[in-house]
This record gives C-alpha cells, sequence and structure tokens, in this order.
C-alpha cells in the first residue's frame, strides 16, 4: 500500500478506536446514572479549551507514532496490531461486567476477590479493586477483560501511548547483538508483543504479580510467531534476577498504581538487573508538573475510579527516586496523557 493510503488507513483506525471508545463510555454513563447513580463521587466538567487540547496532544501522539513507524523503527503492521479475536470473545463481558462495578463503587468496597482467589502472598497494596476491576488482577476474567478496558479508557490510544517506549529502548540497546529485556508488571504482554517484533533477536523477559495476567500473556504471545518470552510471577520490588543481568528494563503504567516508598524499590531493583551502561525506560501518567492544563483530569480520574495511589503519583518526583538509585542522564517526554522517563545506569569506567 503506498504510504499515503497506510497513513490514512491507519488515521481512520485510530478514528474507529476513538468513536467506539467514546460512544462506550457515553453509553455505560447514561446506563450507570439511570441504574445505579453514583453516590459521592465529586468530579469537575473539562471544558472545551481542556478537550481541544487533548485533541490536539492526541493528534500529536498518533502522528509521532507514525512517523517512527515510517522511519522504520518498529514496523507499520504494529499500527494495525489489535487483539480482534479478545474484541469478538470478551466485549460481552465488559457489559455484563458492569453492573459489578457499579454495585462495588457505591458501596466503596475495593477489597471484593472470588471466594476461590488465593490472595496469600501478596504485597497490601496489590490486594484491591483497582479501577473497580472485578476481583483486582486476580482472575482469568479480570485478564480477558483489561486490554479491552484500557483501549476503552483512553480511546484507543493505549498502545500508541505504550509505543512511545519503543524508540528510546532501540537506541538503548543499539550494537547489543542479542539485548536482553525485561519488562516489569508486563501485565498481559502487549508492550512485550511490541518489543518482540520491533527487535525478533532480543531474549525478552516478563514479570507480573499476576498469574492470570501472566497467563494471558503466555496464551497470547505463544499464538503470534517469534521466540517466546520468558514470564515470571514476581513482585517489581524483588526482581528474581542476578544483578547486572539485562541491557534494559521498561514499564508499562506500573506506577502510578504502586505506593511512595514501592516505587522507589523498584525503580532500585530496577537499577541493581540492569547492565552498566543500560538503559530504563518508564511510561506512565502525565503529572501535575509538566501537564497542569489537564490537572481536572489528573483530579477525576482517582474519583472515578478506584486509583488509590494516583493522586501521591501525580506530584511524585520520579526523577530524584531514579537518581537516588544512581541512574543518571535522566530524561522525560510527555506526551497524550501519558509521561516518559529514560535513565541511563553508569558504565563502568
Ligand atoms: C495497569 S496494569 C499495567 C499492565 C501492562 N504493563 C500494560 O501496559 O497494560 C498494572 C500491572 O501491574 C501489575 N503489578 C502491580 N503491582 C506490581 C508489583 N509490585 N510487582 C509486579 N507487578 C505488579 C499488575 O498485576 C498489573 O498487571
Amino acid at each position: 500500500m503506498p504510504d499515503t493510503l497506510t497513513k490514512l488507513a491507519y488515521q481512520t483506525f485510530q478514528q474507529g478506536k476513538q468513536y467506539f471508545g467514546i460512544t462506550h463510555k457515553t453509553l455505560s454513563n447514561n446506563l450507570m446514572k439511570t441504574f445505579q447513580p453514583p453516590k459521592n463521587v465529586e468530579t469537575q466538567e473539562v471544558d472545551l479549551k481542556t478537550l481541544q487540547r487533548l485533541q490536539q496532544r492526541m493528534a500529536a501522539l498518533l502522528e509521532q507514532d507514525w512517523q517512527d513507524a515510517e522511519a522504520g523503527v518498529y514496523p507499520k503492521q504494529l499500527l494495525f496490531d489489535n487483539p480482534w479475536d479478545d474484541f469478538l470473545r470478551f466485549y460481552p463481558l465488559v457489559w455484563l461486567d458492569l453492573p459489578k462495578i457499579w454495585q462495588r463503587a457505591t458501596d466503596r468496597n475495593h477489597h471484593s476477590f472470588a471466594k476461590d482467589i488465593d490472595t496469600s502472598g501478596y504485597p497490601q497494596y496489590y490486594l484491591q479493586n483497582f479501577h473497580h476491576q472485578t476481583d483486582g488482577y486476580l482472575s482469568d476474567l479480570s485478564a480477558h477483560l483489561y486490554d479491552l478496558q484500557v483501549e476503552i479508557l483512553f480511546n484507543g490510544n493505549a498502545d500508541p501511548m505504550r509505543r512511545r517506549i519503543l524508540p528510546s529502548l532501540k537506541a538503548g540497546v543499539t550494537g547489543v547483538e542479542k539485548a536482553k529485556i525485561l519488562d516489569v508488571a508486563c501485565g498481559t504482554g502487549r508492550t512485550l508483543s511490541m518489543i518482540r517484533a520491533m527487535l525478533p533477536k532480543a531474549s525478552l523477559y516478563g514479570v507480573d504479580l499476576s498469574p492470570a495476567y501472566l497467563r494471558k500473556a503466555n496464551e497470547t504471545l505463544s499464538a503470534q510467531p517469534g521466540v517466546l518470552p520468558q514470564l515470571i510471577q514476581a513482585n517489581g520490588e524483588a526482581l528474581p534476577f542476578v544483578d547486572d543481568y539485562f541491557d534494559a528494563v521498561v514499564s508499562v503504567f506500573l506506577f502510578h498504581e504502586l505506593p511512595a516508598a514501592a516505587r522507589q524499590n523498584v525503580i532500585d531493583q530496577a537499577f541493581r538487573v540492569i547492565k552498566p551502561g543500560g538503559t530504563l525506560v518508564l511510561c506512565d501518567s502525565i503529572q501535575r508538573v509538566d501537564s497542569p492544563e489537564f490537572e481536572v483530569m489528573m483530579d477525576n480520574f482517582p474519583a472515578m475510579f478506584h486509583e488509590p495511589y494516583y493522586r501521591h503519583y501525580t506530584t511524585d518526583d520520579l526523577n530524584s527516586r531514579l537518581i537516588t538509585a544512581g541512574f543518571e542522564e535522566v530524561t522525560n517526554q510527555v506526551h497524550f496523557m501519558s509521561k516518559y522517563w529514560v535513565a541511563q545506569k553508569p558504565a563502568i569506567a
């Protein structure tokens, strides 16, 4: 397909996902207001100017995504990757799950797990229904619905947001023949799948606390061509790897779900397992310091979804945490609703 056509196809694809996300949220909000009106949820109206700024950030994100794919940083087919099978199998369940979500939100019940789920051995901060998710991160149903729910939340931009880590990651491992790369809190494996498409020779590893999400990651990744990443159930605060092992470590959408001390622990562990001269790339929500124009959204998010550590996260100085751990050359980028940290472990002199 000529490039202008491919670009048009990509823009149309993203537009479709955006309309789908907006429509889903409008319908589900109206249903919620009718059947289970939220109590004690104080959100602020988002004004037109903020919405326009958001739209501009989104357009810039997609343009950058396209430019990087066109420049060959990652394959263009990644732009069109979508879990269609999951969509067909599980989208109806997203709707069926909504009444349970509304009920838990109304009851402020944030620690609800099915009886057969073994909750022993997890850190206390983890045993919650983040974003009112049924069973938190600890059931197969939760793992099946997660990617669909995140795409809806971000109006189809979750994958373009994840892909923003790829250029810095690729630059960080350039010249390494068979780079070893770890994804901390790999969830259902979407980031690992992207990295595998960009760096087919790399040895990939993923850790996550959720056995269900790792099962889902294994199911998805093993159905695709390429060497299967090694997936291990582990806490990012205690990585089960020797020192100086990885050429790069990445983590996407983890830090806003951690208490402050755990954020530092994960960064310290990443520093420990990265080789001297290696690279860390983080992606998470925007923060107040560099996105004050989106404060209203940063206030609304934890009011609408159960995100107990988000408010603190939005003010947390991760640059200082990275430097405390020993990283240097810390740089930041801000894109649509997302912020990025790239840091280097000093090379041995
Ligand atoms: C918001 S999801 C992000 C998942 C994935 N990285 C993505 O891009 O969608 C947060 C993930 O972090 C995992 N998680 C939370 N705390 C963790 C910890 N201390 N160690 C390892 N994984 C953790 C959860 O199980 C979940 O899969």
